[in-house]
């Protein structure tokens, strides 16, 4: 069997113009543009790499973008007096604190201090809590797109078995409440799972977000199953630096009904659901209707 390409470029560029109708909507009809703050702290390459393409895609759907770049030394205290004074700005909507922060800093008190109707990551732990209770909340943002992507495929997930491989606070538990909300059987792999290949072999869809290039070969995907591959690894390829994900493409291609491939997988969906999270949480907190097909 040959998979069929899950296209996550496509389907982020679909999320981007529906948000950017509900923002010109919110515009024209409420008065109000949705904004959305993001904090770097410090010059972590890859971090300013992500903070300048979610600038740039914010201002292209129509909502303010607002950055504030922090040394790598400011104090704590500094932080959560920033994080305060966006809590109380009624002009954002959504904040998010790049992740990874510089190690002085309490990264969990640091999250906990956003405001959760605020916190468009979905790391907070009333978010948390609302998400695995199956009340209303912010949802993390790739997990999110995963979700949106397997239910595009396939309609109802239903039934389905479902393997989580990763079990991180930003990917694999949060995959886990999802897919459990849409009534998948779900188990959740990690490192010290027993007989990896069998668990995988049971899943009707298999979501790899592990960090580590390539590691699930195609012989441990059942005939047919979906495959999302949340990974994205760097590594060199006959003397050339390359982008693959946690699972091996090619042989996972053979077996599996549909694959997302890396890069134009899941990657794009990330900010699109962020997009998405900025404008839910600009409708909840005016008491207006939410964007259909854009939350959990
Ligand atoms: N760093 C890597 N991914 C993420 C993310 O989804 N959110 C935040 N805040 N930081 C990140």
């Amino acid at each position: 069997m040959t998979a069929q390409l899950m296209d996550g470029k496509a389907f982020a560029a679909s999320v981007r113009e529906k948000v950017a109708g509900h923002v010109s909507r919110l515009k024209e009809e409420n008065g109000i543009t949705p904004g959305l703050a993001v904090v770097l702290v410090g010059e972590d390459p890859a971090s300013q790499v992500y903070v300048r393409s979610k600038g740039k895609q914010t201002v292209e759907v129509g909502m303010n973008s607002i950055e504030h770049r922090l040394d790598a030394e400011t104090p704590e205290d500094k932080l959560l007096a920033l994080i305060e004074e966006l809590n109380n700005d009624p002009a954002v909507h959504g904040i998010l604190v790049q992740l990874p922060l510089p190690k002085h800093l309490d990264e969990d008190l640091v999250i906990n201090s956003i405001s959760p109707q605020k916190d468009v990551d979905g790391f907070h732990i009333s978010n948390v809590g609302l998400l695995g209770t199956g009340q209303k909340a912010m949802v993390p943002c790739t997990p999110l797109g995963c979700l949106m992507m397997l239910r595009d495929y396939h309609g109802s997930l239903s039934g389905m078995d479902a393997v989580v491989i990763g079990r991180s606070n930003i990917v694999g538990k949060p995959m886990a409440m999802l897919l459990l909300g849409d009534s998948c059987t779900v188990t959740v792999a990690h490192s010290r799972t027993k007989d990896l290949p069998d668990v995988v072999r049971r899943a009707d869809i298999v979501v790899a977000a592990v960090g580590r290039p390539e590691m699930v070969p195609g012989d441990w995907i059942k005939d047919g199953a979906t495959v999302v591959d949340v990974g994205i690894n760097r590594i060199e390829r006959d003397g050339k630096n390359v982008l693959v994900g946690d699972v091996d493409f090619a042989s996972c291609a053979e077996r599996a009904g549909a694959i997302t491939p890396v890069p134009g997988g899941v990657g794009p969906m990330t900010i699109a659901c962020l997009l998405a999270n900025t404008v839910t949480a600009c409708c909840r907190a005016n008491g207006l209707a939410e964007p259909e097909g854009l939350t959990a």
